[in-house]
This record gives structure tokens, C-alpha cells and sequence, in this order.
């Protein structure tokens, strides 16, 4: 998957069925999501990261939170109530101006279109929270390492990242054993020379998934302090889900 692509699928996603982009629940198809339920899984999602960051007396000072891969605002919208204020940021322009439709009410939310592979956009130290949920599973490992390289710098000192990233296919499952089979086809330069002859693939929204060992090494390099890296049990399907939480010392 190249850059482009990514970045084209998520502007057609966002332009057919924005809300069902980010919450693929199959029964919400077809602009089904009620604004409202949609928007307060959001504050559930919320209140259960601030919860459970309380409850291991991890302490994270209210002041900037960023949401990155906002999509319609969901979190960002929610962690405004939380926080002194709030950025979202998205590949999509589409996401983002109807994000900023959204909330327009809201004055310390503030969504920021990022179209690149890198954070440049973003100045160093400048936040105390980093939250991102279904949104690196949608990048290939070496897009995503490239942001995750960049979350320690933009972190204020002594700020809080929490992430959610698919981690490896789960082999227990039938379709994770057929991406693992799929994910070798790939390397090999037979496939890669039939893909170029082939027409382009219609955008869609993929499933990608990024070692942990890769993670930890980045963020130990940055001197980060790892603090948790948990199996999501709330993502079920053919890869697996962890929550990585660290501290910028
Ligand atoms: C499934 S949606 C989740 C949105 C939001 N995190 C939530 O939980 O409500 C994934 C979002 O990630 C965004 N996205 C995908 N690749 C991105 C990238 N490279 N940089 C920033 N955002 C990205 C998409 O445009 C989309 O809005």
C-alpha cells in the first residue's frame, strides 16, 4: 500500500460514509450511525482510558491533549471536555472539515489537517495527552513506525501517549492465518511484478499491523518510558490487538 493510496482511500471513505469509516459496525452501513450514540461511544472510550490510566495512578496533566487520526472527532470532541483543550488531527480533508462542522461550537477543539508521513505540522513539547485508537491498524508497519517515531518529540515532559495498534495476525484465527499467507505473497517479486500490471485497487479501508518489538525499540531509542503494553480484548478479529501506554521522562 503506498502513501497515495492511503491517503485517496480515506478521502472516498470519508465522502461515502464517514461515520461508518470509523465505527465499521455492519448494522450502521448506509449512513445508519445516530450522530448522538456515535458520539458517545466516544466519551465511553474516553472516560474508560482516563479511568483506567487513574486507576494504575498513572497522573496526566489536563492541559493539551491530541487525538491523532480523529477521523469525525469522536475522541477529540470528548477528550475537550477533559482537557484544557484539544487538537485532532487526520489525513483526510474531507474528515476534517466535516469534523470542524461538527464541533463548531466547541472552542477548545481545533482539527488540523496532516496530508504527510511525518508530524512536521506539530511543534515539539506541545502536548500532555496522546490518544489514538483505529487508526495505525489502517497503515502498513513502515507508515506507521514513522509517526510512533515522532510521538516522543511533540510530547511535552513528563506527557502520556496511549495507543491502540494491531500487532501480529492471530494464527488461532482462519482469516489472520490467511493474511499471514497473503502478507508473504506479497514479498515475493512474482506478486509484485503481477500488481504492476494490474489496474489500480479501489480504495478501501485496510488491515495492517505493526511489531511490537519495532515499537518498544523506537520508543526505548527516543527514551520513553514504557509503562504498559496491554492485549486489547475489545478488538476481536484476525489480528491482534495491544494499548501501548508511555511516558516522555
Ligand atoms: C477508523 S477511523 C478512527 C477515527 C478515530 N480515531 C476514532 O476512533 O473515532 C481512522 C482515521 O484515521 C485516519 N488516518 C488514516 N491514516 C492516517 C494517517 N496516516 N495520518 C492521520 N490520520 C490517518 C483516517 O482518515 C480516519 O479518519
Amino acid at each position: 500500500m503506498s502513501f497515495n493510496y492511503l491517503k485517496q482511500s480515506w478521502e472516498t471513505l470519508a465522502r461515502t460514509d464517514a461515520m461508518w469509516a470509523v465505527l465499521s459496525d455492519d448494522e450502521k452501513k448506509g449512513g445508519r450511525w445516530n450522530p448522538a450514540e456515535f458520539f458517545e461511544t466516544g466519551r465511553k472510550d474516553v472516560h474508560n482510558i482516563l479511568e483506567r490510566l487513574d486507576h494504575w495512578k498513572i497522573p496526566v496533566h489536563r492541559g493539551r491533549a491530541l487525538d491523532f487520526g480523529c477521523g469525525l472527532g469522536r475522541l477529540t470532541n470528548a477528550l475537550a471536555s477533559h482537557f484544557k483543550s484539544a487538537d485532532g488531527v487526520d489525513i483526510s480533508s474531507e474528515m476534517i472539515s466535516r469534523a470542524t462542522e461538527l464541533h463548531r461550537a466547541s472552542t477548545n477543539l481545533r482539527f488540523i489537517h496532516n496530508p504527510h508521513r511525518d508530524l512536521s505540522q506539530l511543534a515539539d513539547n506541545s502536548y500532555d495527552f496522546l490518544v489514538s485508537l483505529i487508526t495505525l491498524q489502517h497503515m502498513p508497519e513502515r507508515i506507521s513506525l514513522g509517526y510512533l517515531r515522532e510521538f516522543p518529540r511533540i510530547l511535552s515532559s513528563g506527557g502520556v501517549a496511549y495507543f491502540q495498534v494491531s500487532s501480529f495476525p492471530d494464527a488461532a484465527n482462519p482469516a489472520g492465518r490467511a493474511k499471514l499467507q497473503r502478507d508473504r505473497d506479497l514479498t515475493t517479486p512474482l506478486y509484485r511484478a503481477v500488481r504492476k500490471m494490474v489496474a489500480p485497487r479501489p480504495p478501501r479501508m485496510e488491515s495492517h499491523y505493526c511489531r511490537l518489538s519495532r515499537i518498544c525499540s523506537l520508543l526505548e531509542q527516543a527514551n520513553t518510558r514504557i509503562i504498559a503494553v496491554l492485549p486489547d480484548e475489545a478488538f476481536v478479529g484476525p489480528l491482534v490487538s495491544h494499548v501501548v501506554i508511555f511516558r516522555k521522562p
